[in-house]
């Protein structure tokens, strides 16, 4: 109605989890300040091949952008190199390709976060201890950025000794094998760092199956708000630190409809974070429930305006029919 073209943008996932669920959310938020804009929000469920599927499928359906977060680096680049080449404006968020070949990026540091909790860790441990690392998925950005800045930070602790780094698949699933594996080669570090919090809680389930949870502190990334989620591990004391892995939908949003319309944008853009520890997580959940009442507030209130923009149409046909009879 108000004569503007809507904008489609094809969302490709590479997962399906809480912390991809809450950037979807956010996603779906944003679209509500735009009435312009329709999102088509997939999942790859961890898959590279259905991955490359749904980014094809997004081309024969001619999106206007995509915004995506490839599963492992060197399988799905050609196919989000495929769509940037036919003209598609292509946003890359949290995970990166091998190539250039992308509109613009949207994510945090991971080697910086990687770094921090390497620096975190040797703190801790004053300078000398053991440690050992669980790695997300392997071929995927923030896996190999991660190790790049945990391993640089610890090197310069002479006293710090990193006893395996093992790749895991961002599951919790994985964090618990890996671990228990460890555990039963008789390594059992000060420290073990999870590269995601769902990791670090497998680790800790496997220490606690061992009766090691007591010796080993467990550090993740992610930290999210909720039931379950990471803030809630720290303050409960099953993880000694996470670190915030920002979702912010908005922003992503936000990066997607500058390109779409011609404005000027920020082509690699890096969010800012934070360590939680148990100094602050008691704080973050309070800020946290706070922002999940009120996005709540706005989901409540945007279905009550679509519900009263439906009657109004509706009466609207029915007083044009009363006039035309
Ligand atoms: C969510 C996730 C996070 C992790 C990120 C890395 O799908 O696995 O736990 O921090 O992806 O890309």
């Amino acid at each position: 109605t108000s004569g503007k073209k809507t904008y489609v943008i094809g969302v490709s996932q590479c997962s399906e989890d809480s912390w991809r669920m809450k950037l979807n959310d956010e996603l779906r938020d944003a679209t509500y300040l735009h009435d312009n804009v329709e999102l088509h929000v997939v999942s790859a469920d961890d898959n590279d091949k259905h991955q490359i599927r749904q980014i094809n499928a997004f081309m024969k359906e001619d999106v206007d952008l995509l915004i995506v977060s490839p599963n492992q680096m060197n399988t799905v680049t050609p196919a989000i190199d495929r769509a940037y080449d036919s003209g598609i404006p292509v946003v890359l968020f949290d995970r990166k390709t091998d190539s250039g070949k992308y509109t613009a990026f949207v994510g945090a540091d991971n080697e910086k976060i990687g770094r921090t909790i390497g620096e975190y860790i040797a703190t801790r441990l004053g300078g000398k201890g053991t440690v050992v690392e669980i790695r997300g998925l392997e071929g995927s950005s923030p896996a190999i950025e991660r190790h790049k800045g945990f391993v640089s930070a610890i090197r310069k602790y002479p006293g710090i000794r990193l006893l395996a780094s093992e790749s895991g698949t961002w599951l919790q699933q994985s964090g618990d094998s890996v671990a228990a594996k460890m555990f039963a080669r008789g390594i059992v570090p000060d420290y073990v760092f999870g590269q995601n919090d769902r990791m670090a809680h497998g680790a800790w389930l496997a220490a606690r199956r061992c009766g090691l949870e007591g010796r080993i502190r467990f550090v993740g990334i992610d930290a999210l708000p909720g039931e379950g989620g990471g803030i809630e591990l720290v303050r409960d004391g099953v993880l000694d630190a996470s670190y915030i892995y920002p979702t912010r939908g908005d922003i992503v949003m936000q990066q997607a409809l500058s390109i779409l319309e011609g404005r000027p944008y920020e082509r690699d853009l890096y969010m800012k974070a934070a360590l939680v520890t148990k100094d602050n997580a008691e704080t973050m959940l309070m800020q946290a429930e706070e922002m999940s009442h009120i996005s709540d507030q706005l989901e409540k209130l945007h279905r009550r305006v679509d519900f009263f923009f439906t009657q109004y149409s509706h009466q609207k046909v029915y007083f044009l029919l009363c006039a035309i009879i």
